[in-house]
């Protein structure tokens, strides 16, 4: 038994090197990229915003991914006992546990909105979202989740789903079930992209994504966008990745599975953009941003195209299995930990700490209209799921993540730091260690501030 009650021997791993590239794909691909990548683009200069975005990727984000697979698979524990192996009594754990809270919070509204995602399937199986009377398809989105017991439903089914596979464990769950989506996710992705910029309205979207508004660079807010859009899309700074680090075997190499992440993540949101627009363009409509997109105005593009319900149906599939597998690696963080503390089984864990997420998610479906819940703070936005979204996105996760960088950059001897990456004494790994020292921590902090609203940038 090693200090945190772990038989090493008994832990389970990835079958592959291939399967946990996969897994972790299917971790940062999600609604993040589906949405929030697009929208955030568009409204921040866009191909001005990307040539940021890319920066931060590359500059912060993917050192910070080869930080959390470094400490994940060094310690072959989860997010808190990481830091309690290498860190015993130190505060650097006070970001394992704000990762573990993280996954709670964020799965408990993830879960909602997975839920709607999951009617639209649905709908387009019976109809229902093909005819929807007069086009009007904000009444069908509003009165659905003004309801107070059927979205729950959803939510619920959605759980269980999740549940389920994490249930099932790390190799037999999770590692086939990314393995089966991701590449069925990309193809279609790719299919429907194709098809999209067929429909006439390519110029206008792809300029909507694309064109380079340069003066926005002279706005610091872009920039922020940007760094927060990285970190909500690769799952960085709350131990996701170094729970899935922690089912690597110690000969499997990392800066090469970083780099790919970051890549695929990245290429995932852009050809998502390149669907969605030219096809939201083509039939006049406003790219107006958010669920509204997701749930209003791409709908109602179905409901005029040519083969609608079958790329509706498609399209929605898609998503679900996007936010299913970041659901899945969101409760794996919590799961792996509570099984490890209280020695339980990973099927008792799962059960349980499902069921209550589950349950913290129930306001955050109320909240959209059957009842008003909302915390007495106005500026974290105004009803209960946006509110944890803003908690959990603009703060708990850029401070994991500074955390992060500091405890790699400062906390490591930087020779156990270049060994333990697998970067060796190479130029790279040492720009490595710069850049988890000052550059992230900087631009992080700057994030971080701007989202409590102490600067304004
Ligand atoms: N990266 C996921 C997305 O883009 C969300 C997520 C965040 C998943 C943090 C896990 C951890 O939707």
């Amino acid at each position: 038994m090693d200090p945190t009650g772990n038989t090493q021997a008994g832990r389970e791993q990835w079958g592959s090197r291939l399967g946990f590239i996969l897994a972790c794909l299917g971790s940062a691909v999600g609604l993040g990229n589906i949405w929030r990548f697009s929208t955030t683009a568009g409204e921040n200069g866009g191909g001005a915003f990307l040539i940021v975005y890319l920066a931060v990727i590359f500059l912060i984000g993917i050192p910070i991914v080869m930080a959390e697979f470094t400490i994940g698979r060094k310690t072959q524990s989860d997010a808190i006992g990481s830091f309690q192996k290498l860190a015993p009594g130190t505060p650097w754990v006070l970001s394992g546990i704000m990762g573990v809270a993280s996954a709670f919070i964020i799965l408990s509204f993830y879960g909602v909105i997975a839920g709607w995602v999951m009617k639209y399937v649905l709908g387009y199986l019976t109809g229902a979202l093909t005819s929807v009377p007069d086009n009007d398809y904000t009444g069908y989105f509003v009165n659905f989740i003004t309801s107070p017991v059927e979205p729950l439903i959803w939510q619920f089914i959605f759980m269980v789903l999740t549940v389920a596979t994490v249930y099932v464990g790390v190799k037999q769950g999770i590692e086939k079930m990314n393995k089966i989506l991701m590449p069925s996710l990309g193809i279609l992705l790719i299919i429907l992209a194709i098809y999209s910029l067929t429909l006439g309205g390519a110029k206008e979207g792809l300029n909507f994504l694309f064109n380079p508004d340069w003066s926005a660079l002279t706005d610091p807010g872009v920039y922020i966008a940007a760094l927060g859009q990285a970190f909500f899309s690769l799952s960085l700074g709350m131990g996701a990745l170094i729970t899935y680090g922690s089912y690597l075997k110690k000969d499997d190499k990392l800066p090469g599975a970083a780099l790919s992440l970051g890549i695929l993540d990245t290429a995932f949101a852009l050809i998502a953009g390149i669907m969605i627009f030219p096809a939201v363009f083509a039939f006049g409509l406003d790219p107006a941003g958010g669920a509204g997109l997701l749930f209003m105005t791409l709908p109602n593009v179905f409901g005029q195209m040519t083969g609608g319900t079958i790329v509706g149906l498609a399209f929605f599939l898609l998503v679900l299995a996007a936010a299913l597998t970041s659901a899945v690696s969101l409760l794996e963080v919590a799961v792996a930990y509570f099984m490890r503390k209280f020695e339980w089984t990973r099927q008792k864990t799962a059960l349980l700490i499902g069921g209550i997420i589950f349950l913290l998610g129930v306001p955050s479906s109320l909240s959209q209209g059957a009842m008003s819940i909302a915390l007495p703070i106005g500026f974290l936005g105004d009803n209960f799921l946006d509110q944890m979204d803003y908690i959990t996105a603009n703060i708990f996760l850029p401070l994991g993540g500074l955390i992060i960088a500091l405890f790699m950059g400062w906390g490591w001897k930087k020779t156990d730091a270049l060994r333990d990456s697998d970067f060796g004494e190479s130029t790279i790994g040492i720009v490595w260690i710069w850049l988890l020292r000052i550059v992230a921590p900087i631009a992080v902090l700057l994030i971080f501030l701007n989202g409590l609203g102490w600067i304004s940038l």
